[in-house]
C-alpha cells in the first residue's frame, strides 16, 4: 500500500516516517512526487486544514492521502498561536515565531504559562471514506530557549514529567508522548486493522 502524506514540514516529515516505519506501506511525500502546488491553510480549525490538505493530496494524486495541522495552544493568549502557528509572526520562521511567543509572555508567571500541542490528522481512504485522530500534549512555555532538537515551538515547550524542553529531548522519545505521535498511534491501529 502507498500512502501521501500532505505535508511540505520537513520538520514533520521526520517524524512521521519515523513513527510509521515499522508499517508494511510505503509513504509518499509532496516532493517525492514533485507536487509543487501551496496547500495553502484557509481553515478556521485543525480540523478544517488537515481534511482539506488530505483530499486535496487525494484528489491530486488519486493515493490514500494522510493530512496533517498541527499548532501551539496557550490559553493565556486566547487559544494563540493556534492555527497560526506556521505564521505567527511576521517573518513567520520559527526562531521569528519563538521570538514572538517569548516576548508576548515576558513577565508572566509560570502558571499563566500553560500551553498545549494539538495535532489532528485526516486519513482520506477514498473520495468517500475519511478517518480522523487526534492527539494533544500539554505543558508550559519556558522563560527562554532550551535545546535544539526537533523544529517550530520545541525549544521552548517545556513539557514537566521530564523536567525537558522538547528541545532537549530525542524525536523518539518526543515520539512517544507527542501530540503527534499520539495521533499517530490511533492512526496505526486504524491502518493496521484496515491491513
Ligand atoms: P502547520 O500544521 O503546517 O500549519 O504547522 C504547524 C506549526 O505548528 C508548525 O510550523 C510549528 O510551528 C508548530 N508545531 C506543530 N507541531 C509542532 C511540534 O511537534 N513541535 C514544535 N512546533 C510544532
Amino acid at each position: 500500500m502507498k500512502i501521501l502524506l500532505a505535508t511540505t514540514n520537513q520538520g514533520k516529515k521526520r517524524e512521521f516516517l519515523k513513527l510509521l516505519k515499522d508499517l508494511n506501506i510505503k509513504i509518499l511525500s509532496l516532493k517525492d512526487l514533485c507536487i509543487e502546488e501551496g496547500f495553502k491553510e484557509k481553515g478556521r480549525s485543525f480540523e478544517e486544514n488537515a481534511f482539506e490538505k488530505a483530499y486535496k493530496g487525494f484528489l491530486l494524486t488519486g493515493l490514500p492521502t494522510i493530512g496533517e495541522d498541527s499548532g501551539l495552544i496557550v490559553p493565556y493568549l486566547y487559544t494563540l498561536p493556534g492555527i497560526y502557528s506556521k505564521r505567527f509572526s511576521e517573518k513567520a520562521t520559527d526562531e521569528e515565531n519563538r521570538k514572538l511567543l517569548l516576548k508576548l509572555l515576558r513577565g508572566v508567571s509560570f502558571e499563566k504559562r500553560r500551553a498545549k500541542f494539538v495535532c489532528v490528522i485526516y486519513f482520506v481512504l477514498n473520495k468517500n471514506n475519511f478517518f480522523k485522530f487526534k492527539g494533544e500534549v500539554e505543558g508550559f512555555i519556558s522563560y527562554e530557549e532550551r535545546g535544539k532538537s526537533g523544529f517550530g515551538y520545541d525549544p521552548i515547550f517545556l513539557y514537566p514529567p521530564l523536567g525537558r524542553t522538547f528541545g532537549e529531548i530525542d524525536t523518539e522519545i518526543k515520539n512517544l508522548i507527542s501530540h503527534r505521535g499520539k495521533a499517530v498511534s490511533e492512526f496505526k491501529k486504524f491502518i493496521k486493522n484496515l491491513l
